[in-house]
């Protein structure tokens, strides 16, 4: 199976984001990725409700919000009203997961749970079931451009065993510092789905590094 890409465009031009949104309409990317960060549950603050409406206006492919924030519950409904399709909540900064899953889900949107570098993936056996797809953090979240954590094939790989035992659908995301020289082995350890950033927006050949993403084969 080929691997789903995610372009983050927190690495996009954000004085015209049209032009990369319509850029990635066009190329092999199966969804796009939106990272919203509070200033609280990290240190930068990114963007907010406006802007991924006017993102929604223009994509034509599923918006994969990524929510670094405290108490996201507060304002699920807002990011499904202006085009979320999957919503990712960190499990570090909710008190009663299982709720906030619920609440995602019966919103009508796709439910993910992301985990902060140092959180291990044990952490979600009892929730595990209930979820469309973990995010393995493979930097600490809060910026673009960062290096990759060599110990994340190791949870990609410890919660692969246990996804083929509670939830063989589970989707398995991976973001921060992924790229051409760590995809074939983050896909072989069992992620399908690759959020790359800087490797997307900082290439002379965004569509081209794309497809070369979603052609790396695992098999
Ligand atoms: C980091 C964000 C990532 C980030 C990835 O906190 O969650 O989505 O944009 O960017 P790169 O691929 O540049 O590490
Ligand atoms: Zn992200």
């Amino acid at each position: 199976m080929k691997p789903i890409i995610s372009p983050s465009i927190l690495s996009a031009n954000f004085a015209n984001l049209e032009d990369d949104i319509l850029m990635l309409n066009q190329s092999e990317a199966g969804l796009i990725h939106v990272d919203v960060m509070d200033g609280q549950f990290v240190p930068n603050i990114s963007f907010g409700f406006p802007v991924i409406a006017a993102v929604k206006n223009f994509a034509a492919k599923p918006l994969d919000v990524h929510l670094m924030i405290v108490e996201p519950d507060r304002y699920l409904k807002e990011f499904k009203e202006v085009g979320a399709n999957i919503i990712t909540v960190h499990y570090e900064a909710c008190t009663h997961l299982h709720r906030t899953v619920q609440s995602i889900k019966e919103l009508g949107c796709k439910a993910g749970v992301a985990l902060n570098p140092h959180t291990p993936v044990m952490l979600l056996k009892d929730i595990l079931a209930e979820l469309d797809m973990v995010l393995i953090m493979t930097v600490n979240p809060g910026f673009g451009g960062q290096t990759f954590i060599e110990h994340s094939y190791q949870k990609v790989r410890e919660l692969k065993t246990m996804a083929n035992e509670l939830n063989p659908d589970l989707w398995i995301e991976v973001d921060g510092g992924v790229s051409a020289h760590n995809s074939l082995a983050l896909l072989k350890a069992g992620a399908n789905v690759l959020v790359a950033g800087n490797a997307i927006f900082g290439s002379p050949d965004p569509l081209h590094t794309i497809a070369e993403l979603r052609n790396i084969s695992p098999d």
